[in-house]
This record gives structure tokens, C-alpha cells and sequence, in this order.
């Protein structure tokens, strides 16, 4: 038969009963346990449940209420700390997961034209030569004067070249990078200079008013047109295969004499005649010849001594004839669906 508990022994089986209930709570690493423990010392079959059906004084009601408060509060914050390093653990277990696969980060590459240009440069390191920067800015004397045009050329007007202001000129061609290298050293000079052109030209699947251009200039003792047509031909085959044949044939521009232009045998028909390149069988690619003996006085050098070849060709041309582009602007308008492909 059960002990009725007097009023002291209740209070001494209360306290004991916290202390017990409340080192469980504390000692309960799991939600699991503290679940057990909350079961244990609240549930409708628990000691305290029991006594507190069983009181009859308001003492030991009060006591053991506290008691039962106690146990409650202590559960509660056990609880909140147990949940908070639960999702502490979740976070962290989270965050090293190295075994999941990465989110993909986009990788870009380089534009068609700087990868020509950068294949440009290579071609002619592995010659030997220099390659050096020019200036986007000329003054008319650079980009006129001394490249033998005189003072009523064409290009000089403002219809065809844009003027920032009566002695600042954008360049029109990268030519200028010819004197600059040839005043500031003496020959031998084997250099090419890559870089953008402006032009006032009306935009059309052809033409775009920036564009880039590769300058080459070699200067020595007994340059002929052969050395010449020697690099023109490297370059082309390089660019287009190595099996291309190449012509050059007259022109004219004011700093070069005699001056010419290179084709190459169209890729499309191997010169029996197309579309491509309008039933000529070849293509045009860009001017060329040996630098003129007024230009080699300009710079201070004697046209008795050396003599040199000088070619100036199109970096979009290049790109429009090997992957058939048909229309300049897609090198320009940043479309990554056109970008993408090269
Ligand atoms: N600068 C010329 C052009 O833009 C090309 C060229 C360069 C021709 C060097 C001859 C020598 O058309």
C-alpha cells in the first residue's frame, strides 16, 4: 500500500525530484533524450503528476507547482540549445560538403579578332621580329606628312577622317607606327604594329568605322619585293593553310614604290571562280610594297644603304575570309550566340 506523503516528506521528495529531473535535462544531448526525460518527470505517469493528483494542502501544492515549473523552464532553454546546435551542425555539415558538384562559373574566352591578332604576333615573334604598340591618337604629321602623302591626299579631309581637332587626328591606318619605329632606332628594324583604325566610312556588311589592322615593316641592307612576297606568303598560309597559293600584283599608295596587293587562291573554289570572291578565283587581302625612298629620308635613314617593304592588312578581313563571316558588324555588335562559335 502506498505511503500517503505527509506535507515534509513531499517537499524533501519534491526537491530531490528537481534536482534529479533537472541534471537529466542537463545531461540530454539528443532531442531524443531530453523527450525521454520530459516524459519522465511531466508525463501523466510521472512521480510529480502523481503526487500533485494526490495533494491536499496548499503548501505542498505550491511546491510541488514550482517544482513543476522548474523542470518546464529548464526543458524549454535545454530545448532551444539543443535545436540551435542542431541547425549549427545542419549549417556546417552543409557548407563542406565537398563531395557535391560546384555551381559552374562561366568562363569567357578571347574575342575571334584578338585571337587572330595574338596568332599575328606569333607568327612574326617566331620571325624574329619586334612587335610594338602605335598610337590610336596622331597628329596629321605622323599619319600624313610622313608617309609621303601631300598636303591635297584625299584622306586628309574630314569627310574621310575624323578630326578631334585641328592637329589630333584618329589614325586611319596603322602606317604611322612605321616612323615612329624607324625615328627611334636605327635599322635593321623588323617590327609589326596591331591595333584599331577609324575611319568616317559608312557602316555596310564590309565596312565599320573601327576596325584593326596588322602594320609590318622590315628594313635592312638589300630588302627586295622577293623578301616580301616570302613573308606575305608565310603570313597567308599561316592564316588560311598551308597549301594557299598567293599573288601579288601593282597598286599604288603614297608611301610605298612600288606598292602592291596580295590575294590568296579563294578557299571556297581553289580558283575556278564563286560567289565568294565575286569569279575572280582569288582574293584580295591587302596592300603591300617596298617603302619609299622619301619616307626612309624622313626618318633619317639612306634609301643607298637599306631598303625595306612595309604591308598593312585588315584583322576582320582575315576573319571574315577564314570562317565566312558575311557581315562585319557581327565582329562588333558583342552577340555572344555569334562570339560563342569562334
Ligand atoms: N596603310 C595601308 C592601308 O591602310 C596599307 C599599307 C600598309 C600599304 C603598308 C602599304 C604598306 O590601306
Amino acid at each position: 500500500m502506498r505511503k500517503r506523503p505527509s506535507v515534509t516528506v513531499a517537499a524533501v521528495d519534491a526537491k530531490a525530484l528537481e534536482t534529479e529531473a533537472l541534471a537529466a535535462i542537463a545531461s540530454a544531448s539528443t532531442l531524443d533524450q531530453l523527450d525521454t526525460a520530459r516524459v519522465r518527470y511531466l508525463g501523466r505517469k510521472g512521480e510529480l503528476k502523481q503526487a500533485l493528483r494526490d495533494i491536499r494542502d496548499r503548501e505542498t501544492g505550491m511546491t510541488l507547482n514550482a517544482v513543476r515549473e522548474a523542470i518546464e523552464q529548464a526543458l524549454d532553454v535545454r530545448r532551444a540549445e539543443l535545436e540551435r546546435a542542431d541547425l549549427e551542425h545542419q549549417l556546417a555539415e552543409g557548407a563542406v560538403d565537398v563531395t557535391l558538384p560546384g555551381t559552374p562559373v562561366p568562363r569567357g574566352h578571347l574575342h575571334l579578332i584578338t585571337q587572330i591578332r595574338r596568332e599575328v604576333e606569333d607568327i612574326f615573334l617566331g620571325l624574329g621580329y619586334e612587335v610594338i604598340d602605335g598610337n590610336e591618337i596622331e597628329s596629321p604629321h605622323y599619319l600624313f606628312d610622313a608617309l609621303n602623302m601631300p598636303p591635297t591626299h584625299v584622306t586628309r579631309s574630314p569627310l574621310h577622317t575624323l578630326y578631334l581637332s585641328d592637329d589630333l587626328v584618329l589614325r586611319t591606318e596603322t602606317s604611322p607606327a612605321q616612323i615612329h619605329a624607324m625615328e627611334s632606332r636605327d635599322s635593321p628594324v623588323y617590327m609589326v604594329s596591331l591595333g584599331r583604325v577609324y575611319r568616317r566610312d559608312t557602316i555596310d556588311p564590309t565596312h565599320y568605322p573601327i576596325f584593326h589592322q596588322v602594320e609590318g615593316l622590315a628594313v635592312d641592307r638589300g630588302i627586295t619585293l622577293a623578301d616580301l612576297k616570302g613573308t606575305l606568303q608565310l603570313l597567308l598560309r599561316r592564316l588560311f593553310g598551308e597549301d594557299r597559293d598567293t599573288r601579288i600584283r601593282t597598286s599604288f599608295f603614297p608611301f610605298t614604290e612600288p606598292s602592291v596587293e596580295a590575294d590568296v587562291l579563294c578557299f571556297v573554289c581553289d580558283g575556278e571562280g564563286c560567289r565568294v570572291c565575286k569569279y575572280e578565283g582569288w582574293i584580295e587581302i591587302g596592300g603591300a610594297g617596298m617603302v619609299d625612298e622619301n619616307v626612309l629620308r624622313f626618318v633619317g635613314y639612306d634609301p643607298e644603304d637599306v631598303s625595306g617593304f612595309a604591308f598593312g592588312w585588315g584583322l576582320e578581313r582575315i576573319a571574315q575570309l577564314r570562317h565566312r563571316i558575311p557581315d562585319i558588324r557581327e565582329l562588333w555588335n558583342g552577340d555572344l550566340r555569334v562570339i560563342r562559335q569562334f
